[in-house]
């Protein structure tokens, strides 16, 4: 059993650093474009397979320090041997978190963990907060049995945070919907960051499963992640205050 991550409680942490951007956008000179028309008014991005594909560790080393801080979200699921250098090397470029999925099993899940605190340790900085990903949220009930799970999609979610949790795991990605019922089986030490996030009046898009940012945080997520709701809106940076202002009023 490896030591379980410690996290900074939801408490701690100022409404601003509970939104993280999700830079989904073909590459690295459109990311940049709206990191800065975001200006000061977020500190917390993701990078996922679209973008780092393109634009690589290059272009998130530069954002990390550039100040901004940084989800990784390469949904590792691989050998535990595999998945431990993945994590390494994801620590090696200064991002704050990186998911990895549950599924994989509590031998992926521990290497994970263990291979994200001896990074930590090495560079002498806190290690990036090892999350797991649960059912995707593109997943209904009816899709299980086809992958050979014949259990509902929250039965299965809460199952695999638990997994996450006993693993030593910081935190886990759950869609709005879903957070009460892991906070309640593994108790307040985990992040739960949730997309499917859309404020009062914005298109749904292809999220099903959604929630205003105040509805998440009341229900105890300790991050949101949106994406379009701020990056296409006519003024981004304005989008992302109001979010900001949101989760601050949520408590
Ligand atoms: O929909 P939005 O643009 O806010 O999506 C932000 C992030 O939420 C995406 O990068 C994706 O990883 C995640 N997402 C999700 N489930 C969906 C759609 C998006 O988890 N159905």
């Amino acid at each position: 059993m490896p030591t379980p991550q410690i996290v900074t409680p939801a408490s701690a942490l100022a409404p601003k650093e509970r939104l993280i951007i999700a830079l989904d956008v073909p590459s690295a000179a459109e990311a940049q474009k709206v990191v800065l028309q975001i200006g000061d008014a977020a500190v917390f991005y993701k990078v996922g397979f679209q973008l780092f594909t393109v634009a690589g560790p290059d272009f998130v080393r530069e954002l990390a320090s550039s100040g901004k801080k940084i989800f990784l979200d390469l949904k590792v699921h691989e050998i535990p041997n595999t998945a431990a250098a993945a994590v390494k090397s994801a620590a090696s470029l200064n991002v704050q978190m990186v998911t990895v999925h549950a599924s994989g099993g509590s031998k992926m899940l521990r290497a994970a963990v263990e291979a994200a605190t001896s990074a930590g340790q090495t560079q002498g900085k806190d290690a990036p907060v090892i999350l797991a990903v649960t059912v995707l949220t593109s997943l209904a009930n009816e899709d299980l049995p086809e992958i050979g799970l014949n259990v509902s999609a929250r039965e299965q979610v809460v199952r695999l945070a638990k997994v996450a949790h006993s693993a030593g795991c910081g935190g886990v990605v759950a869609s709005p919907e879903e957070v009460g019922a892991i906070r309640n089986a593994v108790g307040e030490q985990m992040l739960i960051v949730t997309p499917g996030i859309r404020p009062a009046g914005s298109e749904k898009g292809d999220q099903s499963r959604i929630a205003t940012p105040a509805e998440a945080i009341r229900s105890g997520a300790t991050h949101l992640v949106v994406g379009r709701p701020i990056t296409k809106a006519s003024d981004p940076a304005e989008a992302a205050r109001n979010i900001v202002n949101e989760i601050a009023g949520a408590k």
